[in-house]
């Protein structure tokens, strides 16, 4: 696909809905009692691959235009599936599933693509194991995994990766667990899973990153709204923020304080961006309003890394258009997702003539030199492609992306919101 370089961006959008919390509202939904109408749930491929694997095991999910409608079947309601269970390229089902299926009375095995089954998976067997799960996976780390039936108990746990994932996996082992169980963060990740329980009546406490959660006797189900996704309003706002004369409004954004990180670093480094009409349900949402701003240079590193994991591909596309030094460090966690988004980024961005350098943890850009148009690659990887569609637009010249139908994982319309907008 070819991008040339961009007129001012100018309108209003909304960005598809939540990734994280579509995942868990058709999990919570499909182990409640009762039926789950979800709204502004995100048609992308990752949570298309969580209902799949539900309807595989026994439970009812229907789609229509505005609602994903899930029949829950309890707690315990979940039957074996016929085959394995395919979870595509998708972490967050992987890993979240592990926890769930611990629990089941029904072995099963489950794998996805390629780059699921380079993704590491010890981080969620190990604690589970110590539930008393009986997990098997290639070199113990790897998927396939095959998951036994076995009895849990509660246990407490100290996450050596400040990871939601993992939190996640850990507490919903917890409902099928006897007695308490104990996660303990070592910095705050995204807290969807723990505001989605208290919502469905689960008793979760959180106090100074130690969380704790009592088995329910059930979940009751409860409609769901899902705001939209902070992390695919994270192109627009970069890319609002470094195309001259911009001026975009994203709606209803998904404000959670443990997703909110790309705000702080934006402002940070000289972006306008306002919000209005906040309000608070489950989930925090507002309008996010960016205009185009100089820019200038940062280091980003310690705790705020969980609260921006994903949003670090296009951030550093905003500081290769920025004035000085940026410095990402303490984001070692990027080597292992969808791609090494480390490698990535810093392959890519010097092709566009960025004066970029890898680090053991993250990458250090030297902006201040306007980029110009690439060939980019974007290993398969849906952030990775549309943090360059977002580099291609403020290049000189124009630029190719490889494989733009990546971009289907997260954001199918990403490319025509875009357009729409005057890009
Ligand atoms: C997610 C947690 C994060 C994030 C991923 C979604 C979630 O992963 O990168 O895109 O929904 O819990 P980690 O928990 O591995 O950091």
């Amino acid at each position: 696909m070819q991008v040339n370089t961009s007129g001012p961006l100018r309108g209003e959008i909304t960005v598809p809905g939540d990734k994280s919390i579509s995942h868990r509202a058709v999990m919570l939904g499909a182990l409640a009692k009762g039926t789950t109408h979800i709204t502004g749930f995100l048609m992308g491929e990752d949570c298309l691959s969580t209902i799949d694997c539900f309807r595989k095991m026994g439970v009812e999910i229907g789609i229509t235009e505005d609602e994903v409608i899930v029949h829950g079947v309890g707690l315990h309601g979940l039957s074996a599936p016929q085959d394995a269970l395919y979870t595509g390229n998708s972490g967050t089902t992987t890993r979240l599933l592990c926890g769930i299926l611990a629990g089941q009375s029904f072995p099963v095995t489950m794998s996805g693509d390629p780059s699921i089954q380079k993704r590491p998976m010890g981080r969620v067997i190990k604690p589970l194991r110590e539930m008393g799960a009986r997990i098997d996976g290639r070199d113990d780390n790897f998927c396939p995994l095959t998951i036994h039936p076995s009895e849990l108990c509660g246990i407490e746990y100290t996450l050596p990766v400040a990871s939601a994932q993992l939190k996640s996996a850990i507490l919903l082992a917890g409902l099928y667990a006897e007695g308490q169980t104990t996660v303990i963060e070592p910095a705050p990740s995204r807290d969807h899973t723990e505001r989605m329980f208290r919502a469905l009546g689960v008793e979760v406490e959180t106090h100074d990153g130690v969380i704790t959660l009592d088995p329910p006797e059930e979940l009751h189900a409860l409609d769901i709204a899902v705001p939209a996704d902070i992390s695919s309003a994270a192109f627009f706002l970069v890319a609002g923020a470094i195309v001259p004369g911009s001026e975009l409004t994203i709606k209803n954004v998904g404000v959670n304080p443990t997703r909110t990180g790309i705000l702080d670093v934006l402002r940070d480094m000289g972006a306008e961006i306002t919000e209005k009409n906040f309000r608070d349900d489950a989930e925090p949402v507002c309008d996010l309003i960016v205009k185009y701003s100089a820019l200038h240079g940062t280091t980003i590193g310690g705790e705020i890394i969980p609260r921006l994991i994903d949003e670090l591909p296009v951030i550093a596309v905003a500081a290769a258009f920025a004035q000085g030094e940026t410095i990402i460090r303490d984001a070692q966690e990027l080597k292992v997702k969808e791609s090494n988004r480390i490698a990535a980024m810093v392959t890519e961005l010097k092709k566009a003539g960025v004066d970029v350098e890898e680090t053991e943890d993250g990458m250090i850009i030297r902006g201040g030199k306007k980029p110009h148009g690439a060939t980019f690659e974007t290993y398969k990887d849906h952030r990775i492609a549309m943090s360059l569609a977002v580099c291609a637009l403020a290049c000189e010249g124009a630029s190719r992306i490889l494989d733009p139908e990546v971009v289907a994982i997260s954001y199918p319309t990403f490319f025509e919101t875009l357009q729409k907008l005057g890009g």
